[in-house]
């Protein structure tokens, strides 16, 4: 059974992409069965694996609302070792459809499930806000990994984010978890950034993950070669934080 892990914050910019992009090429790197579904109509994590958004043949709004198989939509990230189901700005019209249909919060449940069980992990790189697409991640999601960036209304943004959860997990999805909160962009040096860190911790103890990804600039240059930092840098300290947390999430979820 693959567990499936969204990656949420309705904060943009927060490190979202980056860490689905890096932890499923560091989960493929452990020898683990990865998808990656790109539920952001941005496409980064597509174009962050190589791929050229507008050029795709089917993407995640066929899998979503145009009754295309995941089989038919996913791609191989060869050099990554996992299997994608790209985006493109048609997505945005995909959380419209969503938003009429009785049951559009399960649609990416839904069209999962036949191929769900050929992996070990499935990510899902949610969209910036708590929007149509996100709850369908929600929904499908077994866990939630929160990237938080470590500044002054990071706090703020969480307990907006639990409400929701709260309420997909009365409505929608009872057993969804709170897989990890991981710190992301950290700077060591950042008198600001270490108070709330331990801010975070003292609030959600051991939900807090204890990898934390440092402030590196090789992870904001890989998307533009289309390889994750594990192919662009695998001696940067960006590489090593995802292969860690790739290691810690394995361990603490057992798959
Ligand atoms: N650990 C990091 N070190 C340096 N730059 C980073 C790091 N994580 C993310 N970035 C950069 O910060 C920006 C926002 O990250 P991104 O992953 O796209 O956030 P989100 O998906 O939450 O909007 C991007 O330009 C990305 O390259
Ligand atoms: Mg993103």
């Amino acid at each position: 059974m693959a567990r499936v892990i969204a990656v949420v914050n309705q904060k943009g910019g927060v490190g979202k992409t980056t860490t689905s992009v890096n932890l499923a090429a560091g989960l493929a790197k452990l020898k683990k069965r990865v998808l990656m579904i790109d539920l952001d109509p941005q496409g980064n994590a597509t174009v962050a694996l190589g791929f050229e958004r507008g050029d795709l043949a089917y993407s995640a709004y066929d899998l979503l609302v145009g009754g295309v198989s995941c089989h038919q939509v996913r791609l191989r990230a060869e050099q990554a070792g996992l299997d994608v189901i790209p985006a493109q700005g048609d997505l945005t019209a995909a959380e419209i459809e969503l938003l009429n249909q009785d049951q559009g919060a399960l649609a990416l449940k839904q069209a999962i499930a036949s191929c769900v069980d050929e992996y070990d992990v499935v990510l899902i790189d949610c969209p910036p806000s708590l929007n149509m697409l996100t709850l369908s991640g929600l929904a499908a999601a077994d866990g939630l990994l929160v990237p938080v960036q470590c500044e002054y209304f990071a706090l703020e943004g969480l307990s907006a984010l639990m409400n929701t959860v709260s309420k997909v997990q009365a409505d929608l999805n009872p057993s969804l978890a709170i897989d990890g909160l991981l710190r992301t962009m950290h700077d060591r040096r950042n008198n600001l950034a270490n108070d709330v860190s331990n801010q975070l911790v003292a609030h959600f103890g051991l939900k807090v993950l204890q990898t934390i990804i440092p402030r590196n600039i090789r992870l904001a240059e890989a998307p533009s070669y289309g390889e994750s930092i594990l192919d662009y840098d695998a001696n940067s300290t960006g590489a090593m934080a995802y292969l860690a947390l790739a290691n810690e999430l394995a361990r603490k979820l057992k798959f």
